[in-house]
């Protein structure tokens, strides 16, 4: 372990997550804490990308932080330069697989460019840096966007027939306590993902068996789905981008294996059936 590592196990707070709410932000919290490690959990109103005014008593006294930028902005380039001043030393950036493919997905919501920008300022910030780069969440089943469908006992969305290789935010939150606290990560790109693909079909069986419960997968073109949220009252606007989203998934963009977890990690990412079955373990399936 570096002089750096024994400083931030040595001070309370040295550490700094950001989006300490969200899939991965909160997991890197209960791994650094697991660890005994002490660590400053930003959220809002305490900790607000959009209140410059709230971003220096969070990176008061702190050497490493964990970077989730809010999307849609490109807010990640003055904070690392606001961080540098605080005296931080390591950042680990929250981006995405697909980053290097301007053709990846449709950008309705316009999330690529704040991620360039943000990766381009973390590799110019003259800190040490991680940049982490997860495919799909499996968490998107349990907490994120198809959690009401898995509820309701119907996934209704326009994935098709083909496979990703959803990664469990449990792996992504390893992998960042890791880069955050030890050697050997500064200047890797990890991109993440779980071991072998899964059609969306085979993720809702998964599930369903885990949950002790029938789910299923109904598959819907793009315009069924846009037409769908719209009734809900979603607008037609985010309704698009929702389903622009899926294009890479339909194209089997996101069905390759990236190696990140065990570059990282030194051991092989949780299947899906492993998330599945501690998701149900943990009461993530019920329909409370
Ligand atoms: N989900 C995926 O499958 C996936 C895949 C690849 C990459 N990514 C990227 O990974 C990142 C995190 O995704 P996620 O799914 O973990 O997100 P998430 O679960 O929705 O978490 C977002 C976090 O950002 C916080 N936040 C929102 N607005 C904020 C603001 N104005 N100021 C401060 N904090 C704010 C939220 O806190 P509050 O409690 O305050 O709302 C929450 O902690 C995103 O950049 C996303 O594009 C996601």
């Amino acid at each position: 372990m570096d002089r750096l590592s024994n400083r931030l196990l040595d001070q309370p707070m040295s550490l700094l997550v950001t989006g300490a709410t969200g899939k991965s932000g909160k997991r890197v919290v209960q791994h650094l804490r697991a660890k005994g490690i002490a660590v400053r959990a930003a959220a809002r109103p305490v900790f607000d990308w959009t209140d410059e005014g709230t971003w220096d008593a969070a990176l008061e006294g702190v050497r490493a932080v964990y970077v989730v930028q809010l999307d849609g902005t490109m807010l990640v380039r003055p904070f690392l330069e606001r961080a540098a001043q605080h005296g931080v030393r390591r950042i680990v950036l929250a981006s995405g697989r697909g980053l290097d493919d301007p053709d990846y997905a449709e950008d309705t919501a316009g999330v690529r460019p704040g991620l360039v920008d943000s990766e381009a300022a973390t590799r110019a910030s003259g800190l040490e840096w991680t940049i982490t780069r997860p495919g799909w969440f499996a968490q998107n089943f349990s907490e994120g966007f198809f959690a009401e469908g898995i509820r309701a006992g119907e996934l209704r969305l326009p994935g098709g027939s083909a496979a990703a290789t959803f990664v469990d935010a449990e792996d992504i939150a390893a992998v960042v306590a890791a880069a955050l606290t030890e050697d050997g990560h500064s200047g890797q790109v990890y991109e993440l993902s779980g071991p072998h693909p899964v059609t969306l079909a085979e993720a809702v069986a998964t599930i369903s068996e885990a949950a002790g419960r029938e789910i299923r997968y109904v598959p819907l073109s793009p315009e069924q789905y846009v037409a769908e949220l719209v009734q809900q009252g979603t607008s037609p606007t985010d309704a698009q981008a929702f389903a622009d989203l899926f294009a890479a998934i339909r194209e089997g963009k996101d069905a390759h294996v990236s190696d990140g977890v065990r570059q990282a990690l030194g051991r092989p990412p949780r299947t899906f059936a492993e998330f599945a079955h501690a998701t149900a373990a943990e009461g993530g399936w019920s329909t409370g």
